[in-house]
């Protein structure tokens, strides 16, 4: 009886959601709708085992994480490559042509959010993820059962997943930053609400969400994007009314005009336009490279360049200890963002283009890339302009600057120099190093300014002052207990990670890895000399000069040595996989091509996994993986009777690890 009202009530709620938000048409009055609410609410609480997973209810939020669960996408989430002009579109639709004869596209609008893989299981959902780096992502259900426009139940009770954009509309933006928030623009605003342990956050954001994508068509014998469309419309999900079939180059380019003088009418923010060839069948037959679909692209909306006003030249220091020159600006909109500084790069680079403080500039901005002012409106000038003098003393500790010959840049050399050391603590915990998340600037700032972070290590001696950081403003249990989770857990990276994070100067990420491989160990690195270094493919003599005296340092070595004494991995990991695998010990060779990999990417998978990679197929050989257009070594291996997978099998082993 109960358990059957429940359900009524849950179908109700569903559907009166389903026809306001995703449908806009709704049949019930808003009176109606919280009285069955209440009703479901009282219900639940009444009978707490009755609840469902998918209620409703669910949707204000309440359940809260301990931490985001890693979640391995099997079909891996790609992500589109770019083009920016006609020339462009058009070159990508004469690629398209030497595949397909006639090829038919749908046009849709870039949303400009970030993507979600979403899960259901007998019509219910069961799992929402990010994309991450597209085959590790992070589950944020708890934050997904929030968002009116993902259904928590489709309309046919089966097992989907589908793909498409979280993203908050401009009125939910402009609300949120009146109320006190202050971010940059609605992507990093939906974004942060959906990276919340506590849903409650994510349920006060008023998020969205629009499907574009159904990463298992044949399933449901489906043979075009156009009717995986409608499919999925009809399951319930929150389609964009603004896709549109295009039937040649000239109609994309229209749709294209169109939507770059139109954006600004929709109610929320979109970057461009993403083009997808409509018959998955000529989908198939285009295939991958190793990174995008090469039967998707994406127009992106050129920057755009505004005017304002610079009110100030103020200097800032890097973690190398560089000053740079930015711009105070008078706040404008720029794509989205509201824009109060740019970038001015160095000493040079304002004398050549002239640029004065209470100039008016354009500024541009490009995507992700910092903003920076792009040229002097000189016509505007009144006269009081005051012309630009660099700095010679560093803006925070005064000591006086060094300009190095070859370079444009003027250095702090300060070691002990506050601003040098947090910009350095801050990179060692960054995402390409340590990887310790949870530290945002502002908290490396206050640790550093009570004393608890000065060096690298100090990370590690944060556990010895635990009650203490749980009594200061803004913290509790729980944050200080995930944040020295996280830094117990960045003990076991690989060398690498570290070597990226000491902030050496000219060890990017690259070079870390480089050296990593190479020495294996942090000690054989230190003990190395500087021509055994520089003779390393890919190292030069800059970067050999530069790791050997950061190592010749007595300071740096004492560093290291703290470091190991708490426990710091300095070993290499990469290729040495902890535990056996499928791939242990086997030999590999690759044949054919593979469309979700390059040959390299494959074999460092298979590597790290304990695997051999060899070129030629022999009785040794333990397994071919065969791509496309795989030939002699393919048949040589069935000769042989040797296991033969295929890009699926291959996917499949590699994601149980
Ligand atoms: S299709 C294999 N369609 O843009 C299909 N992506 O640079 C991959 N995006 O990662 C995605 N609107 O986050 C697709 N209508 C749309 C989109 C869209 C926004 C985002 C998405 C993707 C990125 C590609």
């Amino acid at each position: 009886m109960v358990r059957d009202r429940i359900d009524e009530l849950i179908k109700l709620i569903d559907k009166a959601n389903y026809e306001y938000y995703t449908l806009d048409k709704p049949t019930i009055t808003d009176q109606e709708y919280d009285r069955y609410m209440q009703e479901l609410l009282d219900l639940e609480e009444k009978y707490p085992d009755l609840k469902r997973d998918d209620s409703p209810t669910n949707r204000v939020g309440g359940q809260v994480i301990d931490e985001f669960k890693k979640v391995t996408h099997e079909i891996p989430m790609l992500s589109l490559g770019n083009v920016f002009n006609e020339d462009e579109i058009v070159a990508f639709d004469e690629r398209v042509k030497k595949v397909v004869a006639q090829p038919k596209y749908v046009a849709e609008l870039k949303i400009d959010g970030l993507s979600v893989s979403l899960l259901y299981k007998n019509g219910v959902l069961v799992r929402a993820a990010t994309r991450g780096d597209g085959v590790t992502g992070e589950d944020i259900t708890h934050n997904a059962r929030t968002i009116k426009t993902i259904p928590l139940t489709i309309k046919k009770p089966i097992d989907i997943e589908v793909r498409g954009e979280i993203y908050m509309s401009k009125d939910s933006f402009n609300k949120l930053n009146e109320s006190g928030e202050n971010f940059a623009n609605p992507r990093n605003a939906a974004a942060g609400s959906v990276r919340q342990l506590d849903s409650k956050v994510a349920a006060s954001r008023n998020l969205d969400c629009f499907i574009y994508h159904l990463p298992d068509p044949e399933d449901y014998n489906i043979y075009t994007h156009e009717d995986a469309l409608r499919f999925m419309k009809e399951l319930g999900f929150n389609i964009n009314p603004n896709n549109k079939k295009i039937n040649d180059i000239k109609e994309l380019l229209d749709y294209i005009d169109y939507w770059t003088l139109n954006r600004s009418t929709l109610p929320y923010e979109i970057d461009g336009i993403v083009i997808k060839v409509n018959d998955l069948n000529d989908q198939q037959k285009l295939g991958f490279t190793a990174r995008n679909p090469k039967w998707a692209t994406a127009y992106k909306f050129p920057a755009e360049e505004v005017l304002t006003r610079i009110k100030d030249i103020i200097f800032t220091v890097g973690r190398t200890g560089q000053v740079t020159p930015s711009a105070d600006l008078e706040p404008v909109r720029v794509m989205g963002s509201v824009i109060s500084r740019a970038t001015l790069h160095n000493e040079d680079y304002v004398l050549a283009k002239d640029i004065r403080v209470g100039d008016v500039v354009a500024i541009k901005k490009a995507g992700d890339v910092i903003p920076e002012v792009v040229k002097v409106i000189k016509e505007r000038r009144s006269g009081a302009e005051q012309k630009f003098q660099m700095t010679q003393t560093c803006p925070i500790c005064h000591e006086k600057l060094t300009r190095k010959d070859d370079e444009a840049a003027y250095y702090c050399t300060n070691i002990h120099c506050p601003a040098k050391q947090q910009e350095k603590l801050i990179h060692f915990t960054s995402r390409h190093a340590m990887n310790i998340e949870g530290f945002g600037d502002r908290i490396i700032e206050d640790f550093y300014n009570l004393g608890y972070l000065k060096s690298y290590d100090d990370f590690y001696n944060l556990n010895k002052h635990k009650e203490e950081l749980m009594k200061l403003e803004g913290f509790g249990t729980k944050s200080i207990n995930n944040l020295l989770a996280e830094i117990e857990n960045s003990k076991h990276n690989s060398l690498e990670r570290l070597l990226f994070g000491l902030s050496i100067r000219h060890v990017g990420t690259k070079t870390a890895d480089i050296l990593a491989r190479h020495f294996k160990t942090l000690d054989n690195l230190m003990a190395a000399d500087f021509d055994s270094i520089s003779n390393i493919k890919d190292i030069g003599p800059i970067i050999a000069k530069s790791v050997t005296q950061y190592f010749a340092s007595e300071e740096n070595r004492e560093l290291i040595q703290r470091l190991k004494g708490h426990g710091i991995n300095m070993v290499y990991l990469k290729e040495i996989s902890q535990v056996t695998t499928e791939f242990t010990d086997k030999t590999f060779v690759l044949t054919g091509s593979l469309e979700r990999f390059t040959r390299d990417e494959a074999k460092a998978k298979i590597e790290s996994l304990g695997g051999l990679v060899t070129n030629s197929v022999s009785k040794k050989t333990d397994v071919v993986i065969a791509g496309q257009e795989a030939g002699s070594k393919l048949t040589k291996a069935q000769n042989l009777g040797i296991d033969i997978w295929n890009e699926e099998q291959f996917l499949n082993t590699l994601s149980k690890y």
